[in-house]
């Protein structure tokens, strides 16, 4: 019971950090795109949906974590816990477990490198918006670029990220199936 209950909530939590990456890449951030000449409203909406967004896929994560584990040390019949690498289930969890492990490391980038690169870009653009006097109008052009530049390899790059949640995704539809997962290995 508690099993079905957790595989419940594992599933919500896949669907959770999934469905909202598909609608950003698809919709959220193509309409962004429609804001091109005022950089401060361009920021403040993308920031409302960028902080809501974290909120979803960091609450996913962490739900994903907890319920997989207890699904481990529950749902996972004692036979194949004790000898995970004779089955079939040894090689997908692992791939699993690896897949999860490179989704965090791609995360962490996209925050960090990307997330930081264009907020540093924006602020400058924002502040040259501001004071029209203070930069040369090619030299706003040129930051403009870089910033539109900056933003596109972030999108190119969370084409990764979509991509890793999905490889996991499907292991973990392999998981759940007793008749491929139960599968002994070396027979
Ligand atoms: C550290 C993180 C994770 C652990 C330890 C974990 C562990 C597990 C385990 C043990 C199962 C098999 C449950 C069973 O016996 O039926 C499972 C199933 C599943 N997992 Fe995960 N998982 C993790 C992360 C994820 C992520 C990130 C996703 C999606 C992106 C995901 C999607 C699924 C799905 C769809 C199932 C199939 C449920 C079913 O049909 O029974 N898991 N997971």
């Amino acid at each position: 019971m508690m099993g079905a209950i957790s595989i419940a909530i594992h599933v919500t939590a896949a669907a959770t950090l999934i469905g909202p990456q598909i609608l950003m890449f698809f919709a959220v951030i193509p309409a962004t795109w429609i804001i091109e000449d005022d950089e401060k409203l361009k920021r403040a909406i993308t920031r409302v949906i960028a902080a809501r967004f974290g909120m979803l896929a960091g609450i996913s994560l962490v739900t994903l974590l907890v319920t997989g584990l207890f699904q481990y040390y529950t749902t996972v019949p004692e036979s194949v816990r004790a000898a995970p690498e004779d089955y079939l289930f040894g090689t997908i969890f692992s791939l699993k477990m690896l897949m999860f492990t490179i989704l965090l490391i791609l995360i962490y980038i996209h925050m960090f490198r990307y997330g930081r690169r264009i907020s540093a870009l924006s602020d400058q653009v924002i502040a040259a918006e501001e004071d029209p006097f203070s930069k040369r109008s090619d030299e706003v052009k040129e930051l403009r670029s870089e910033l539109e530049r900056a933003r596109q390899k972030s999108f190119g790059f969370s084409i990764f990220i979509l991509g890793t949640s999905l490889i996991i995704l499907w292991l973990g539809v392999v998981l759940g199936e007793p008749t491929v997962a139960w599968t002994k290995l070396g027979l």
